[in-house]
């Protein structure tokens, strides 16, 4: 008899809650092997535990703010073996007015969302290439393709994602490894609740929106399908990812529902 096939390697950067946690569960029912990062140790242990039965999970803590902390980390989970779907989930939201958010709040913003991102890619894709295989999954938003008030700066790091990940996609075409985006849209998470106020505090508030939207399980099983076609860029979520095709085709009359809104 031959020797069993390698388990598949996910490393979920970001999955210590919410959708990460989800995806963890998700992926691991599926016999993957998970790399469970984020800055809280105990939060992903304890994700760790709550994989299906026989799950192959490891810890690794990761701080997306710090580029050293993201090489170190880097090099400890490549040396498990290789990855072979990256998982940038990690993310932090706003609640505050674009004028009024302080720069530090504006710079810890894009530093979770947009540059942790870029270097965990950078040091974990050279090997995929290296391979000719593996796969990267991109959790931005429905606020990745449109504005809405309040969310500025969250809006512009994931903006960012697909701009410098649709380049990445271009310059891999042939090389073996794909890229696929996510936009979702709202998911009962505690999102809101670690959403920064312009000063930098924590809007610590389970927002109605947040409240009503797609329990995180239901979307990481949509996700996994998506990621499992390889698909470039998929939105999942309740009716408010229409927002993304309306931003398309009729800028305008999104332009104005956005301008009365009020997230909550
Ligand atoms: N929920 C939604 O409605 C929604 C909608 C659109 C997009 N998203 C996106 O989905 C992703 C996951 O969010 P969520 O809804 O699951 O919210 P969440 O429960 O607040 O989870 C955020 C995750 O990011 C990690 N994280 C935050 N700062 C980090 C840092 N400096 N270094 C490493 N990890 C960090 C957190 O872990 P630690 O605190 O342990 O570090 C946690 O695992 C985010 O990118 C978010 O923008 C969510």
């Amino acid at each position: 008899m031959g020797d069993a096939p390698r388990r598949r390697t996910v490393w979920i950067v970001g999955a210590s809650t919410g959708i990460g946690a989800a995806l963890a569960r998700a992926f691991a029912a599926g016999g993957a092997r998970c790399v469970l990062s984020s800055r809280r140790p105990g939060a992903l242990e304890s994700v760790a535990r709550s994989l299906a039965t026989g799950s192959e999970a490891v810890v690794v803590p990761i701080d997306l703010a710090d580029p050293s902390a993201i090489e170190t980390a880097a090099k400890q989970v490549l040396d498990l073996g290789p990855v072979d779907v990256l998982v940038l989930n990690g993310g932090i939201s706003q609640r505050a007015g674009a004028l009024e958010t302080d720069l530090e709040v504006v710079r810890r913003i894009m530093e979770v969302n947009f540059f942790g991102h870029v270097a965990t890619t950078r040091a974990v894709v050279p090997s995929m290439v290296a391979r000719r295989s593996g796969q990267i999954v991109v959790v931005s938003s429905v606020m990745g393709r449109i504005g809405t008030p309040l969310r500025s700066t969250y809006a512009a790091s994931k903006h960012a994602l697909h701009g410098w990940f649709e380049s990445l996609r271009a310059e891999l075409a042939d090389r073996g490894v794909s890229i696929t985006i996510l936009c979702p849209g709202y998911v009962r998470t505690d999102i809101s609740i670690h959403a920064l106020h312009a000063d930098g505090s924590s809007h610590a508030v389970m927002d109605g929106q947040q409240e009503r939207g797609m329990d995180a399980d239901v979307f990481a099983r949509k996700a996994l399908r998506a990621i499992d076609r390889r698909r470039a860029e998929v939105a999942i979520g309740g009716a408010e990812i229409v927002g993304i095709t309306l931003f398309r085709f009729v800028p305008a009359l999104l332009r104005r529902i956005v301008r009365g809104y009020r997230p909550g």
